[in-house]
């Protein structure tokens, strides 16, 4: 049975152009890009073009780039790095929004932990922050702003830009955790009000272990790991070299080609849910989030009646691949964090089913999914 991988907010297919990358820059042989000697600066070469492309790609320079080794770890180093430094200068608040990922939450809440005052803002039943709410807790104590551009269980997109420049104008740092937006959204850095912004390369079809932190010139930052000088001495430890020239392949094909991917993700997404509406009534099925202030790629539906860990199970069995949340809490089948912040009643919430999709998804697989969850729901109402 080949199964449907509908689960591409947890991790993407690496794609075979960024595969050949890897294979090409692995097998060249050992290279550290600190070394100075020609396999050391054949090494240092490929993380050259590496970053020169993501900087064109994100309408930065490449000095501004720092290649860590998650999304996650791009988010602590962000939110660490510049609290510890705006605390020296008085700044001690720390504002963020109920529907964080938990690489930003946590970061949060360590560092409330530490002494920072901690505001989450809220959002509304489609998990959308308020600029008016941002507005009432940035202030002139405020360290760092952290506003993630789309969410990971909804797809809900936030007003990032217009909270940016509310954070700047009162001398906050603006962190947004581009994650999940990045190839979907495009991003034109030294025009926007953001001084830091995460990216992971596997979310984008390329490998897992790679991040990439964008620190505006002048932000203020102090490194999180402590070693060598590497990466400007932002981030210390041996780049990936392989991992980061194959990210930066996989980024030239998402983010040179949002509009195409865009339309393909709209168009799965879309039968999805027309082949559910019309196999099991529209009364049978709710979707979570923004109806359209949302990335194309997530559909977050709770199919009433029916619990998502059983749920899930049935449609694995089925051979569709589906997450109730984020990949994180789903082992623990806690309730998703996002969708309690959305005041969702209890029934949606213990029902909701997260798909995803991305490179490789065909419309037949969104129609026989459909189809799939239909039998399960027969089955599972029948007993
Ligand atoms: C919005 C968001 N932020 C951060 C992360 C963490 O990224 P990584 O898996 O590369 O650590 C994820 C991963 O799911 C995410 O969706």
């Amino acid at each position: 049975m080949t199964s449907i991988y509908f689960d591409h907010a947890a991790t993407t297919p690496m794609r075979a152009e960024a595969i050949a990358v890897y294979a090409d820059a692995a097998a060249a042989g050992p290279g550290n890009p600190s070394s100075l000697h020609a396999s050391g600066r054949a090494a240092r070469g490929r993380l050259t073009g590496a970053r020169d492309t993501l900087a064109e790609l994100l309408g930065c320079t490449a000095s501004e780039l720092v290649f860590t080794g998650s999304g996650t770890e791009s988010d602590n180093t962000a939110l660490f790095g510049a609290a510890s430094v705006q605390r020296r200068k008085g700044r001690t608040g720390i504002v963020t929004t109920a529907v964080e990922h938990h690489a930003v939450l946590h970061a949060c809440q360590r560092l409330e932990e530490q002494g920072f005052r901690l505001t989450l803002l809220p959002v509304d039943e489609w998990g959308r922050v308020s600029a008016a709410d941002a507005v009432e807790a940035i202030d002139e104590t405020t360290a760092v702003v952290s506003i993630m551009a789309g969410n990971n269980e909804t797809g809900t997109l936030q007003p990032y830009a217009e909270i940016g420049e509310i954070a700047r104008s009162r001398g906050a740092v603006m962190h947004v955790d581009a994650v999940q937006a990045f190839g979907y959204e495009s991003f034109d850095l030294h025009a926007m009000p953001i001084d830091l912004l995460s990216v992971s390369a596997h979310k984008i079809n390329g490998p897992q272990g790679v991040g990439l932190l964008y620190i505006r010139r002048g932000t203020p930052f102090q490194p999180l790991l402590q070693g060598g000088n590497q990466e400007r001495a932002r981030r210390a430890g041996t780049e990936n070299v392989a991992g980061i020239a194959a990210f930066a392949e996989a980024a030239k094909l998402a983010a040179g080609n949002i509009n195409a991917r865009r339309r393909h993700a709209e168009d799965i997404r879309a039968a999805l849910l027309q082949a559910l509406a019309s196999e099991l009534g529209n009364d049978a099925i709710v979707l979570n989030g923004h109806a359209d202030l949302r990335l194309p790629h997530i559909a977050n539906v709770s199919f009433l009646g029916i619990d998502s860990e059983t749920m899930l199970m049935n449609l694995d069995l089925a051979g569709v691949e589906a997450s109730a949340g984020s990949a994180c809490t789903s082992g623990s089948l806690q309730l998703s964090h996002v969708l309690t912040a959305m005041n969702v009643p209890r029934e949606r919430l213990q029902t909701a089913i997260r798909f995803s999709f991305g490179l490789g998804n065909t419309r037949a697989e969104a129609e026989k999914t459909a189809k799939i969850v239909a039998t399960i729901s027969a089955r599972l109402r029948k007993r």
